[in-house]
């Protein structure tokens, strides 16, 4: 299997090992990124640096590597990766202090730090021309949903409960309002305007959510709207799909027991996923 970089070297996974007293394991203390690449070249990358150079910031993490050495790491796990798509994954935990305590470290010790690629698992034709079936779950996060941390306990209880009720991703809803999906940004089609989540602390700026908006605005077509959707309203939606960065745009097509629209992927959707599929095409290295 690739190897791993794990806190400065390269390594097999089985020889990377984290300390028992790992602020990681302990408190769940540490930020991630989960970076694509599509036909062996990076999409979104700087994107995904900035987010997670945020995330550290936010709780005092200060970040391991330079955007430089960053990519140096990125690059080489897509090289040796033996699949053409490749999902990079990234974590940076607090380290490893010699006493338990909650608050911080002081001085700091530095930081555990892995980085590892696997195959990007492709969505079936199947989900592709019928959609996916979402189910809405109460949302028992944070209230700081845009720090992309470790700690997702309520987002694998979200995605869980979707797992048994046969559906693919859990619709979270905090107050009447449908924010994003467990592990996806959420996007509506509501009377001819396309509507997701405003960034703030109640949901994830997703690098594909963030792409797709910036798209939609500049091809100047369709009416985007960055507002709270409202629960019920949801029910209304001619067409929903969710986004990030491993699914590109994935088409929703039930909710619950409910139909989406004509029950199939919609026509926005198609054309939408479509031009994104040609922004991925167009890049160079972003
Ligand atoms: N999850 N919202 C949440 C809660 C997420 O966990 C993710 C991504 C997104 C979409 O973000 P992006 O477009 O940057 O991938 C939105 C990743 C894929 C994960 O946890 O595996």
């Amino acid at each position: 299997m690739t190897q791993v970089f794990f806190n400065g070297d390269w390594v097999a996974p089985e020889q990377a090992k984290v300390s028992v007293f790992d602020r990681g394991f302990l408190f769940g203390d540490g930020v991630y990124e989960v970076i694509p690449a599509f036909n062996k070249k990076l999409f979104g990358a700087a994107d995904h640096l900035t987010r997670l150079a945020r995330s550290l910031a936010e709780i005092d993490i200060i970040n391991p590597l330079t955007d430089a050495q960053w990519h140096a790491v990125l690059d080489r796990l897509v090289a040796e990766c033996d699949s053409d798509d490749v999902s990079i994954y990234i974590q940076v935990s607090r380290g490893t202090p010699p006493k338990r305590d909650h608050a911080y470290p002081n001085p700091p010790v530095a930081p555990t730090v892995l980085a590892s690629a696997s195959p990007i698992a492709p969505v079936s034709p199947a989900i592709r021309e019928q959609g996916a079936r979402a189910i809405t779950v109460p949302d028992w996060r944070w209230q700081r949903c845009d720090i992309k941390s470790v700690n997702l306990l309520p987002n694998i209880m979200a995605r869980q409960q979707a797992v048994a009720a046969g559906a693919m991703e859990a619709i979270l809803v905090r107050e009447g309002i449908a924010l994003e999906g467990a592990a996806s940004n959420l996007f509506a089609v509501i009377d001819g305007e396309l509507i997701t989540a405003p960034l703030g602390p109640h949901i994830l700026g997703g690098v594909t959510r963030n792409r797709l908006v910036a798209m939609v605005r500049t091809q100047g077509q369709l009416p985007m709207l960055e507002c709270p959707i409202p629960f019920d309203r949801l029910f209304d939606a001619s067409e929903v799909f969710m986004t990030s960065s491993t699914r590109d745009l994935l088409p929703i097509t039930r909710i619950n027991e409910h139909a989406v629209g004509s029950g199939l992927p919609g026509e926005i959707w198609a054309t939408l996923n479509h031009d994104f599929q040609q922004l991925k095409l167009q890049r160079d290295r972003v």
